[in-house]
């Protein structure tokens, strides 16, 4: 069961689904840049929100978005290299970030190609670069969120420690047919965010949503339950085939069918 700042949305499609998450993306980002001067959001690797990505990278949002003031981060990294199409980084910078007016600067990349230890290493000290003065992460306007058919979100995966007081974790997971040796956050960062937006679409992930949003809590089994934002709401944008087996209602989970 997840806490109450948690709403879940669900609609008809996966394209349906994306336009409002772009609307959301959008509107999260004019929001902190209006409020803070800067939109810090950490990305998902991943198929489902390739068609966010598509959107972001077209009108209106090419011409809207303030990209001078957005910076990118990633909420896992596999260890590959940047051009190689399993990367989180490459996801999106080729349908996207590569096609609108972001400077290079501002896309912070998880160093994959350095291997596991070096590469979380390196993106904690980058991580503290961003951070408020005495403090290790920043707090992400957004961190955006897939989950996967074993139920794990990021590269936190069923079975995986909950680390504390770290920012970055190296893992070695396996997973479809993806590289095993990744980079994620830690739940600590996540749950500073202000926003967290899942995307889980399709009927593959049915089940493992079901019992992440409304079995019993078991962070090891379920690692997408870990994500608690402090200080802000969690966000599930949902298809009805992913959303097939949710109860009608939730306890202290507002649920709006699209
Ligand atoms: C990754 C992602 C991961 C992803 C899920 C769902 O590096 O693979 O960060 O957490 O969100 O595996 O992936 P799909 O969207 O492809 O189903």
């Amino acid at each position: 069961m997840l806490e109450t700042n948690t709403s879940i949305q669900i609609f008809s499609d996966s394209k349906v689904l994306s336009v409002r998450a772009a609307n959301l993306f959008s509107r999260l980002a004019m929001d902190a840049v209006a409020r803070r001067g800067r939109f810090l959001v950490a990305l998902s690797g991943g198929s489902t929100p390739q068609a966010l990505y598509q959107m972001l990278a077209q009108s209106p949002y090419r011409e809207q978005l303030p990209w001078a003031k957005i910076f990118i981060f990633f909420g896992d990294e596999r260890c590959v290299l940047p051009d190689n199409p399993e990367s989180c980084y490459y996801q999106a910078f080729n349908p996207w970030l590569s096609k609108v007016m972001l400077p290079q600067a501002n896309i912070f990349r998880i160093r994959g190609e350095l291997g596991p230890l070096a590469a979380a290493e390196d993106y904690a000290v980058c991580l503290k670069s961003m951070a408020d003065s005495g403090m290790d992460w920043p707090w992400f306007d957004l961190v955006l969120l897939g989950l996967g058919q074993d139920g794990h979100t990021a590269s936190l995966f069923p079975g995986s420690n909950e680390t504390r007081g770290v920012a970055t974790v190296a893992v070695s997971a396996n997973y479809q047919d993806r590289p095993a040796n990744r980079v994620s956050l830690t739940p600590q960062v996540i749950n500073d965010a202000r926003c967290v937006v899942f995307m889980v679409t399709g009927k593959d992930k049915a089940a493992a949503l079901a019992n992440t949003v409304a079995g019993a809590r078991q962070l090891v089994l379920y690692p997408a339950q870990r994500v608690r934002p402090e200080h802000g709401g969690v966000i599930w944008l949902i298809d009805e085939l992913a959303a097939s087996l949710l109860p009608e209602k939730i306890d202290d989970i507002a649920i709006d069918r699209n």
